[in-house]
């Protein structure tokens, strides 16, 4: 591949050097906050980026500064071609960090072929401890798969295994501290993530989402918290686990919150998104995409499709705005987008 002149950066000076692709908009759960028990119109096979598509758009956001790709879904695993696709992937020059995030039910299976194949390290979603609450919120009786999946996932070496907590009033809101205790035995970090305005139901409430603050103030009944100032780009605020339950004697731990509602972290953004379908996405929130495919499947060059990238992101909106009057939720779900 020739060159490619340019950079992925937007009008406000920020540079995109982060890509999370979505490989499948379809899951093995139906967790409630995500999706209706029956599914959603999936999208047909052709509409799907072929793996080969798949590797030319990142290797054309590679030549453009991409450094970091996170591989997301739906559930990224349930897409048969995941280690050939790891493999391409991590064979680009520069070779670019690979992460995925996953629900972790096939990681059992899988997670010391992925290590294999070149996968960095993986995010598993995990909202609760109780395998009843789990099969309710899920639709799904897979607590134990998820548990297998993520001492899979160290045993192979997808380390720091990270785990992602939704909390939802009424629903887990009570686990902060169990959580927590359950992955610092484990030597698992734990970020909590505030729930965003993505669900297909449109039933989010602000007033009914467990925020950064109350999610701290739980923790810190229990722990000895210190601020990590260590946070860059990352949307995680950071802080160390001094003392409480579940830290082994004489360590320290860390605990993740990504507070994208309350405390949004716009201006650092580094990111943009690929949908399974080939649309560019410069914002999670994105009310527009920029159809990648169609350039792709009509014999576009690298340089072309680098231009269409870099003029997705010079528009790029300053923030993304949920809790202004005028906000809209984008009219995909966040299973057809990619976390
Ligand atoms: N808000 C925040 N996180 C969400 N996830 C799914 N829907 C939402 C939402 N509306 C999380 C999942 C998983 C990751 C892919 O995104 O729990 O951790
Ligand atoms: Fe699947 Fe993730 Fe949605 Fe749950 S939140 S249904 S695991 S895509």
């Amino acid at each position: 591949m020739s060159e490619l002149t340019g950079h992925l950066i937007d009008g406000f000076g920020r540079v995109v050097t982060d890509l999370r692709v979505s490989l499948i908009d379809k899951c093995n759960l139906r967790c409630t906050y995500c999706m209706p028990a029956e599914g959603l119109p999936w999208l047909r096979p052709n509409e799907l980026l072929t793996d080969e598509e798949m590797v030319r758009l990142v290797r054309v956001a590679v030549g453009l500064g991409v450094r970091t790709i996170r591989l997301t879904g739906g559930e990224p695993l349930v897409r048969a071609s995941v280690p050939e696709l790891i493999a391409r992937l991590t064979a680009l020059s520069p070779r670019p960090e690979l992460s995925a995030t996953t629900n972790g039910l096939l990681l059992a299976r899988q997670a010391k072929a992925l290590a294999r194949a070149g996968l960095d390290r993986v995010n598993v979603s995990l909202d609760t401890l109780r395998p009843d609450r789990f099969a309710a919120l899920t639709r799904r009786d897979r607590h134990h798969d998820v548990v297998a999946g993520l001492r899979a996932a160290a045993d192979a070496g997808l380390t720091p295994v990270k785990v992602n907590s939704v909390l939802m009033r009424g629903v887990n809101d009570d686990e902060a501290v169990a959580l927590l205790s359950w992955c610092l035995e484990r030597g698992y970090q734990l970020r909590f993530i505030e729930q965003m305005p993505l669900d297909p139901q449109h039933g989010w409430d602000r007033a009914e989402m467990v925020t950064a603050d109350e999610i701290l103030a739980a923790l810190r009944a229990e722990y000895e918290l210190a601020a990590d100032p260590t946070r860059g780009s990352a949307p995680a605020e950071v802080f160390r686990v001094l003392a409480g339950p579940g830290l082994p004697a004489g360590t320290t731990a860390r605990v993740g919150v990504i507070a994208s509602v309350t405390r949004p972290f716009c201006a650092s953004c580094d990111r943009m998104r690929l949908t399974a379908d080939g649309q560019l996405r410069n914002c999670l929130f994105a009310r527009e995409e920029s159809d990648l495919r169609t350039p792709l499947r009509s014999g576009a060059s690298d340089q072309q499709l680098a231009e269409r990238m870099m003029a997705a992101i010079a528009g790029k909106r300053a923030g993304h705005g949920i809790g202004e009057p005028d906000f809209v939720q984008p009219a995909r779900p966040m299973s057809a987008i990619g976390g």
